[in-house]
């Protein structure tokens, strides 16, 4: 393995599952978490994704032989579910457990947390005032040979290079939720990122079990975003303007491609708070009479009637109903 020492600057939902997936994956892994009442946040979350992240594996076990378990296994797990059999599961939860027991660690103290990596994550809240206040406490603690990358999803690498101390060895690794079945790692370099080290990171991301997707430039959105966002918007256009219900929508979509979800159970996935706020971020969203306006406004009814999505049990879908 090239990587031991992996650190994850941020203990939050992204954090953490990107720690745990280096842990399962025999790296020594370290999160870094500014204080003890961090470390009380954080903790439970760890417990949390761990046994959610077993569970996945034990519920892959059951699909052992079914032509089902093809398209659900936990992609993250299971390097290659092809001839994979139930006693392997069982060796991988067992393998999974001693991971995580031994490779996971908490520190509070910064320099004692980099002391030695190879790749530092960092993972905070997407906020550039917060990410630019801890690079700069990091730039002058870590390691020659340390790389540094982000998981921030809207902001990009050129804006905080010069912060880092390294430029050349700072870029984006960029995971998607529920990293441990939707094991995407968008690996993305700002113009100063030297090739050889993201190469590496494009190594790295294939030792975390993460399929590396890899942008030539910078792209706001990158890849995925870059396609999802306008097609959520333009079906929330389609809603918004009473051309079709979400539902009739949905169908089209499904059956015209075959895609297993149309744009408004995506929409209850991603859940409709962040529908709302990519929304409001659009120049005419506060213009009373446009259609980005109406958008705001029935995604807010719904969201001020607790309908935020699979999450909350109801979104565009009733998801309490069997
Ligand atoms: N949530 C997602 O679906 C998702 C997906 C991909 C990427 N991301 C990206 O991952 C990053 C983290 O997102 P998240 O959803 O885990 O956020 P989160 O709010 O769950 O966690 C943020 C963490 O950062 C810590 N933090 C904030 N300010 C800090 C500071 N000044 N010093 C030290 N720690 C600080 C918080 O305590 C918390 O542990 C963001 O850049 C986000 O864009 C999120």
């Amino acid at each position: 393995m090239g990587f031991n020492k992996v650190v994850v600057l941020g203990g939050g939902v992204l954090g953490v599952q990107i720690g745990l997936m280096s842990a399962y994956t025999g790296h020594d892994t370290t999160f870094w978490l500014r204080s003890e009442s961090s470390i009380g946040r954080t903790t439970p979350k760890i417990e949390r994704y761990s046994k959610l992240m077993i569970e996945d594996l034990l519920k892959a076990k059951a699909l052992v032989g079914s032509p089902m378990g093809a398209f659900v296994y936990p992609r993250g797990l299971v390097k290659k579910w092809e001839g994979t059999t139930a006693s392997d599961i069982d060796k991988l939860v067992e393998q999974a457990r001693e991971n995580f027991a031994k490779h996971v660690h908490i520190e509070l103290d910064p320099s004692k947390a980099v002391k030695d990596a190879d790749v530092v994550i960092e993972s905070m809240s997407e906020d550039p005032a917060a990410k630019i206040e801890v690079y700069e406490k990091f730039k002058n603690l870590l390691d020659e040979k340390t790389i540094l990358v982000t998981n921030s999803s809207t902001l990009l690498p050129s804006m905080f290079a010069d912060h880092t101390g390294r430029p050349e060895k700072y870029l984006s690794l960029h995971f998607a939720n529920t990293i441990w079945k939707n094991n995407t790692a968008e690996v993305m370099g700002h113009p100063g990122t030297d090739k050889k080290y993201y190469d590496q990171i494009v190594e790295f991301a294939g030792e975390l079990n993460m399929v590396p997707l890899q942008l030539h430039k910078e792209q706001p959105g990158y890849i995925l975003n870059s396609m999802l966002v306008p097609f959520l918007s333009a079906a929330q256009a389609l809603w918004a303007n009473d051309v079709a219900d979400p539902e009739t929508i949905d169908r089209t979509w499904e059956l015209a491609t075959s895609a297993p979800a149309g744009p408004f159970k995506i929409l209850d996935i991603v859940g409709l708070e962040t529908a709302y706020n990519i929304n409001q971020m659009k120049p005419d969203a506060k213009v009373e009479g446009t259609l980005t306006n109406k958008m705001g406004k029935l995604l807010k009814e719904k969201i001020d009637r607790g309908e935020t999505g699979v999450n909350a049990g109801k979104g565009f879908y009733d998801y309490t109903k069997k």
